[in-house]
């Protein structure tokens, strides 16, 4: 599929993740067209362009994204808050990047998150791991706006045929920090190397890839990463001395996949069931 003289719109271009993309991908030699809603802070790559710009605004969105191969979608609310502040970026933003996709017939990636499916149970215990076709089970506000992401996206490819990877990203940080990272821990390496896989497949479909790099306490299966070629490198088990202890207490927390997510605003008397249909 890659094509270096199209260019390539990231979105969040000025958030955590951005910025460590945003040279990896330069240096590959794609052509940058970065955008957010906050200044960029590094010196903008060579080759590299970057227009500020508020996702709610579907027509410079449009703009944007003229010419472009590919729309990697990082902007957005990426932490719990409440629906009202996650509404405009994380859905009506969404809508704006696939229509812009699909007018350009560029692909998209979509930074979503393993609180889309945060209350399933950690499989600490029974060693079954969570494949990607399991049922959306979102934690929060942000886990719901990112299962509507992902749904945003499986409709794009039936209607319109325009090329999806729902990335469901676990805890891309620089290193982990507690125990649950050691599970969900994705590097920024692992991250930039998907990314390229990304942009080079010849076909893809509308996919879900679990974001976590080769960390052997994972929670998570099977998914879709053959369509891209891509294996983790590296692994968050060199970490588990210094933060393997590291735990919160709370039982909501420690139960489910999620973490900390499930446990705000928890207000149920009984841990939600195990079973997704369960009336308990
Ligand atoms: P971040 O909060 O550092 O970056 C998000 C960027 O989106 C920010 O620079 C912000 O200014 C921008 N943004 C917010 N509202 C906007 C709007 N209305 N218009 C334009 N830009 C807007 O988050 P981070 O860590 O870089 O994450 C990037 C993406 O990956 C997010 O979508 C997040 O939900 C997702 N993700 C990240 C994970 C992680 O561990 N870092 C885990 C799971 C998902």
């Amino acid at each position: 599929m890659t094509d270096k003289t199209r260019p390539v719109l990231l979105t969040g271009a000025s958030g955590n993740l951005g910025r460590a993309l945003a040279p990896a991908l330069a240096k590959a030699g794609y052509m940058l067209r970065l955008t957010d809603i906050s200044p960029f802070p590094d010196t903008v790559p060579e080759g590299a362009s970057f227009t500020r710009a508020d996702l709610n605004d579907g027509v410079t969105m449009l703009r944007l994204a003229e010419g472009c191969q590919a729309i990697l979608h990082y902007g957005g609310i990426s932490t719990e808050h409440p629906f009202e502040v996650v509404l405009g970026p994380n859905l009506r933003g969404l809508y704006h990047v696939y229509e812009a996709a699909r007018r350009e017939k560029a692909r998209v990636l979509f930074a979503s998150s393993n609180h889309a499916i945060g209350f399933h149970e950690r499989p600490e215990g029974n060693g079954e791991l969570l494949d990607a076709d399991c049922a959306f089970r979102p934690d929060s506000f942000y886990g719901l706006s990112k299962a509507y992401g992902e749904l945003m996206g499986r409709l794009y490819w039936d209607k319109h045929g325009v090329e999806n990877l729902n990335l469901r990203i676990g805890s891309s940080f620089p290193e982990p920090v507690d125990r649950r990272m050691l599970s969900t821990w994705l590097s920024y390496a692992d991250l930039a190397r998907l990314m390229e896989r990304f942009l080079e497949a010849p076909r893809i479909g509308h996919a879900v890839v679990w974001g976590a790099s080769k960390n052997p306490a994972t929670y998570w299966g099977k998914d879709h990463r053959d369509r891209i070629g891509w294996e983790p490198e590296d692994t968050a088990d060199t970490f588990s001395d210094k933060v393997g202890s590291k735990v919160s207490g709370d039982p909501v927390t420690e139960r489910y996949q999620g973490g900390g997510y499930t446990a705000m605003d928890y207000t149920r008397d009984k841990p939600s069931p195990k079973d997704a249909f369960a009336l308990d």
